[in-house]
């Protein structure tokens, strides 16, 4: 256990998450695949967060990111309904533990990547090369993050230079939940 290897558990980077084909508009996503989908992305965040804080409370210091998207912020007619309301989940949970949590000194933070190169993304378009398009049209610098990009992001929430960052919606996303309509 961390704890026990290094004396304290400062960070928690809660990252995990899954985004399979068979989660897609409502109307064709079963429950089988609505729950995996909840619970690798969101009760992983809840209960992960849950222990980390028992250690972080009792050493009145730590910082957590928990990574949501940015579509917990917009909504796709390509839809993929229980990963974004998943990721709404890590969203609205991350800001409520920043809050209940500030005063013992800790700071939770929720990461909303835009599309970031990865394989759950590479994956994803591999499948179906239209809906890859679709989305990228929407990205103003019409390209996606490197995941280095996003790494850098998730140093600065751990650091001390984010120490007065908490609770935030911290938005590393290229301007996609920004634009209305992207140069050609
Ligand atoms: N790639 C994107 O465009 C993008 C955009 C926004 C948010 N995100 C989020 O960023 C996070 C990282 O995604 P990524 O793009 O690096 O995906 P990825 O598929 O490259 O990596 C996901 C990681 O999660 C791990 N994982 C999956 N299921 C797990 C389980 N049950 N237990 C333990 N680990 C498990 C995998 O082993 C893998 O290391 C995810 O939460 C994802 O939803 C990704």
């Amino acid at each position: 256990m961390a704890k026990d290897t290094f004396g304290s558990v400062d960070v928690a980077f809660n990252n995990a998450g899954i985004n399979p084909t068979d989660d897609s508009s409502i109307l064709d996503t079963g429950l089988d695949a609505w729950s995996r989908v909840q619970n690798v992305n969101l009760t992983s965040v809840y209960l992960c967060s849950k222990y980390a804080l028992t250690h972080m409370v009792e050493q009145k210091s730590g910082s957590i990111i928990n990574t949501a998207s940015f579509v917990a912020l917009m909504g796709a007619a390509t839809s993929q309904i229980s990963y974004s309301a998943s990721k709404g989940g890590v969203l609205s949970m991350s800001r409520e533990l920043g809050v209940q949590f500030a005063k013992d000194g800790i700071r939770v933070n929720a990461l909303c990547p835009g599309p970031v190169n990865t394989p759950l993304l590479q994956e994803l378009f591999a499948s179906d090369p239209v809906a890859a398009q679709r989305r990228l049209v929407h990205v103003p610098g019409g390209r996606f993050a490197e995941p280095e990009e996003i790494a850098a992001a998730v140093a600065f929430l751990a650091s001390d230079d984010a120490s007065f960052v908490n609770a935030s919606t911290f938005t590393v996303d290229g301007g996609i939940s920004a634009a209305y309509v992207t140069a050609e």
